[in-house]
């Protein structure tokens, strides 16, 4: 254990060396800075030598290196309370932590000399061929981030050729979202309590053209919201002036997917009653094909198959859901073995590398739904923040949707070379994974 006198000098010699002309580098200024009361006892290794510094955020899209980049933009230019929205897990933020972290535990065996410079990302889902296997998540309210909405991701899908999952919060209706796509893209059911709301939202769905409903089985009760509601306390706007809140019918007035629905009787959106004989209802209702999301256990993925549902998405609704603190990279094997490729198994909640999406592929998975990096990228900005100088990296939705994409799309190509595997085939792809056999630490952790 180190005394505070030990930690002092130690942060004063960081602070030396930063300050020195003959080692003039960023890196150690940001350690400097970043060096905690109570002083780390051993230097990173390895070390940090381009640590991301807060004061420097990208200015236009084109910068982003990684998706992480969107995030401090997003953190400035957004409204609190609506990036708090975004950014919130639940209670201690378990499982948000170990959605990322979960892929630690699993590596790559690359195998080499394989001609890697053309590979085939494409996959099949549900009778529809894509040119990656990243889809868009459903998230509600793009609006609250950009004018463009869904309709702007829609575009940016189109220009990429994914799969898109529309909410039913969705602030744009579901023909104008599918009109930008330029194609069919998968309705997101919130079924309620109410037998009447979920039929009127499927039948809207289906008149639209959606040929698949990914009905949501993870929201049943409310949820603990800590970091949205210690940011909202900093939003100094009013939130009332936007959002009505005073009745279900008025919470949801304005979202298309709710135009002339009774919500009479209900108090939530949530789903509390929901059974297996409710799955059974839908696809007795629907013409659609049926996808549950949410699925986390092989005993619900084995009934789901006997319910003849026809895809699972392995989510934890991006750490929204419980917070026990279980990745679905972890829960994914489970399921995959147990589905033993009778259905498309997806899997979403913390997918930022192309490595991640390149393990969950190699345990089985068809493909990956992406959420908080694209919703991130359009954040409104609030020009008294601005930094001198500096250009917000938030103007024109389609542009920048499209930019948020790119830097989303560029990673599994590379993701995809290290396994050494031009395509996702069966019999190449369960070697190309193991499960690390050491303790491993993330990053952030390097600091004792
Ligand atoms: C702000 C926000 C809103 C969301 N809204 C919905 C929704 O309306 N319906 C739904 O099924 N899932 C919703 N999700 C969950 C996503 O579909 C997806 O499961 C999750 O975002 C994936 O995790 P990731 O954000 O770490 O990629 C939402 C997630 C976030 C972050």
């Amino acid at each position: 254990m180190q005394s505070s006198e030990q930690s002092e000098s130690r942060r004063q010699l960081l602070k030396w060396l930063a300050a020195s002309p003959l080692l003039a580098f960023p890196g150690l200024a940001g350690l400097a800075a970043q060096t905690p009361a109570r002083a780390p006892q051993k230097l990173p290794d390895p070390m940090l030598w381009a640590p991301a510094d807060l004061q420097d955020l990208i200015t236009k899209p084109g910068d982003a290196i990684n998706v992480f980049d969107f995030e401090p933009v997003a953190r400035r230019n957004v409204p609190p309370a609506h990036f708090g929205y975004m950014a919130s897990g639940i209670d201690d933020e378990v499982t948000l932590r170990a959605n990322r972290e979960g892929f630690l535990k699993f590596q790559l065996r690359p195998r080499r000399l394989v001609d890697v410079s053309k590979v085939d990302m494409s996959v099949d889902i549900l009778g529809a061929r894509y040119a990656t296997p990243i889809v868009v998540a459903p998230i509600g309210g793009h609006r609250a981030y950009h004018e463009g909405g869904e309709a702007a991701v829609a575009r940016a899908a189109r220009a990429g050729n994914h799969l898109m999952i529309l909410s039913t919060q969705s602030t744009t209706s579901p023909e104008d979202v599918m009109a930008a796509r330029g194609g069919p893209i998968w309705y997101q059911l919130y079924a309620t309590n109410k037998w009447e709301v979920t039929r009127a939202f499927l039948a809207r769905a289906e008149r639209a053209g959606c040929p698949v409903v990914a009905v949501t089985v993870d929201r049943n009760g409310g949820r603990n919201q800590e970091t949205l509601f210690r940011l909202q306390r900093t939003d100094t706007r009013t939130c009332s002036a936007c959002h009505d809140r005073s009745s279900l019918t008025a919470t949801y007035d304005g979202r298309p997917m709710y135009e002339g629905v009774d919500l009479s009787g209900l108090s939530n959106i949530q789903s509390s009653a929901m059974t297996w004989d409710t799955i059974k209802r839908i696809r007795d209702t629907t013409r659609m094909k049926v996808v549950l999301k949410g699925i986390l256990a092989h005993e619900d993925a084995e009934l789901a198959v006997k319910a003849g549902v026809d895809a699972i998405v392995v989510s934890n609704h991006g750490a929204r859901s419980e917070d026990s603190g279980r990745a679905t990279i972890d829960a994914l094997p489970e399921i995959v073995e147990q589905v033993r490729g009778r259905m498309p198994v997806l899997v979403d909640s913390g997918f930022r590398r192309g490595t991640d999406i390149a393990k969950a592929l190699c345990l089985g998975a068809t493909a990956v739904c992406v959420g908080r990096p694209y919703y991130l990228g359009p954040g409104r900005v609030r020009p008294a923040r601005r930094r001198a100088g500096a250009r917000p990296v938030a103007h024109g939705a389609p542009r920048h949707h499209a930019a948020g994409w790119r830097a989303v799309d560029q990673t599994p190509r590379a993701g995809h070379g290290a396994p050494g595997l031009t395509a996702w085939t069966e019999e190449t792809r369960k070697d190309a994974i193991c499960r690390a056999d050491w303790g491993f630490s993330s990053p952030s952790y390097w600091w004792p």
